[in-house]
This record gives structure tokens, sequence and C-alpha cells, in this order.
């Protein structure tokens, strides 16, 4: 069934007030549309544990440093409706840009250190704009939870530390990344990429693949990990490799020797299109 479509905020709120007034467990999905299989992951999973699902789609302009990049996010409301009826979403919330932000907002959420690290090295700003924005929609669905990607790491735990500093009733749930088929994680911004691009996309797993199999092999020498995936990438001529780190999970601060649990990421340029991926490791002893 086609989800109800809210464009206005006070709306939205007697709608989920209603729902909650009855008994009822909100789950929301916040997204920018342009909707995969990594959305209906986490969809499907908000909607195995709530009687109203509410998603957003907003394409926050406060999250991107450039204005191509926005001007060329991609947009298809149509097909979103249709995969948020396939997958159980009741209410879509798709506010115009003049209801989110009315004028220039006077208030942003910046979350200290996690914001600066990895992609916000090399997207000031970014983590800033999404930070607010996740703020306001939060406040303004008002859900008993929230569903994150995995595949954002930095982006979820920057999320949970915003939820926990400022004492938000909502419970912040990590949804695993979705695959194709060659373990190149789904994002929208697969669908910019060139014939060529593609080809070399799976550049991204491999190398996190082979740093975790050497982690669970008992390698603690993180610099070293990062240098020999850094030389991979170097050989490749259809990719720029932007980092490849080996952090705290929860801090994302890099690590040198691997003694705990870390997250491995990596974000690299094929061509104008910049994609992220990253996956958790072990050490042995740690498992
Ligand atoms: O991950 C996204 O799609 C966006 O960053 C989010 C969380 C919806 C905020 O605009």
């Amino acid at each position: 069934m086609a989800p109800e479509i809210e464009t206005r905020i006070a709306a939205l709120r007697r709608r989920v007030a209603d729902a909650r007034g009855s008994g009822l467990r909100v789950g929301c999905v916040p997204t920018m549309g342009a909707l995969h299989a990594g959305h209906t992951a986490l969809f499907d999973h908000a909607r195995a544990d709530c009687d109203l699902l509410v998603a957003t789609l907003f394409v926050n302009p406060l999250q991107f440093d450039r204005r191509d990049d926005l001007e060329s996010y991609p947009r298809d409301m149509g097909t979103d409706l249709r995969i948020c009826g396939r997958h159980g979403v009741h209410i879509l919330f798709a506010p115009p840009v003049e209801e989110m932000y009315p004028r220039r907002p006077a208030t942003y959420v910046e979350v200290e250190g996690l914001g600066s690290t990895l992609c916000g090295a090399s997207r000031p700003g970014h983590f800033r704009g999404v930070a607010t924005v996740v703020l306001k929609l939060l406040n303004i669905v008002q859900p008993h939870f929230a569903c994150f990607g995995e595949k954002d790491y930095q982006q979820l735990a920057i999320i949970r530390r915003l939820v926990e500093d400022a004492n938000m009733p909502v419970e912040i749930v990590g949804v695993p990344t979705v695959r194709e088929e060659d373990g190149v994680a789904l994002s929208s911004r697969n669908a910019l990429l060139s014939a060529e691009q593609r080809d070399a996309a799976p550049i991204l797993v491999r190398t996190l693949r082979a740093a975790r199999n050497a982690i669970e092999a008992n390698e603690f020498d993180a610099r070293g990990l990062c240098r020999r995936a850094q030389d991979l990438f170097r050989r490749n001529p259809h990719v720029r490799l932007d980092y490849f780190e080996i952090v705290d999970p929860n801090t994302l601060q890099p690590v040198e020797r691997i003694e705990h649990p870390v997250r491995i990421a990596v974000a690299a340029f094929f061509g104008p299109i910049r994609l992220i991926d990253n996956l958790a490791a072990s050490p042995p002893k740690a498992r």
C-alpha cells in the first residue's frame, strides 16, 4: 500500500502523537531518497519492530559541501514512493526546504572529535549538517527508535553520541551494510559511476577484507596494514584514495597497535564520485 505523504511538520507531529497516544510503537528511517536495497533493509528492520513506520525524505542542503554535489544528488519521488509502499512505510515525511529551514538556522550541532576525522577531514561542515538535520528530524518525528545504516559508520557513531549527549528519548539502531554480489556496498552514488568506474569499485571492499583477514590472523600493526592498502590503490588508475584508516570504533581515532575490536574505514574517488565503506575487525584475543 502506498504510504501517506506528509509535507508539514505540524501535521506529521499530530499523526505521530495520536499513534503514540494509542499505545503504538513508532519507528523512523531518515533518508535523502534515491532509495535502494540498502534503504529497504532499514525499512524491513524497522517495520519488524514497530506499529507505525515513518520514513523521512529530505535532501538536506546543510550537509553538502559542494553545490554541484547537492544539485546532482539523484531524486525520483515516484520510484521512492513505490519502494516505501512495498516495504511497509506508513508515512513518508517529505518536507520542502522552506518547511525545514524557514530562515537561515542560527543553531548547529557540532559533535566534537567524531565529526572532524575520516570523512569529516575532507568534507568540512558535512557532519555538522547531518547532526543538525538529524536532531531536527528526530525532534519532529519523535519516534521510539530510528534506524541508520552501518555503511555510514561515522554518521552512525555521531548520531549515537548526539542522542546520548542531548538526552534524547530515542533508541538508535545500526543496521548492517547491504552489498552487491561483488561486495560493493549499496549507495545512491553507485548509479553515477561510469561502467569503468563501477568495475574498479570493488577495490574498496577487497582492501577492507584483506585488512580484516590480516587482523583476524593476528596482524597488529595498523600503520603497516594501511600502507599495504594504500599501495594497492596507488596501482589502480581509476581510483584516487581519500583515506584508508583503522580506528577505534567509538572514538574513531586511528589506532597503532590492534589489541581490541577496530573499524577499518575507506573513502576513495572514482572520477568525481566519492564512495565510502567500512568493516568491523577483531584480533583473535578480543573475539
Ligand atoms: O544517511 C543519510 O541519508 C543522511 O545523511 C540522513 C541521515 C538522512 C541525514 O540527512
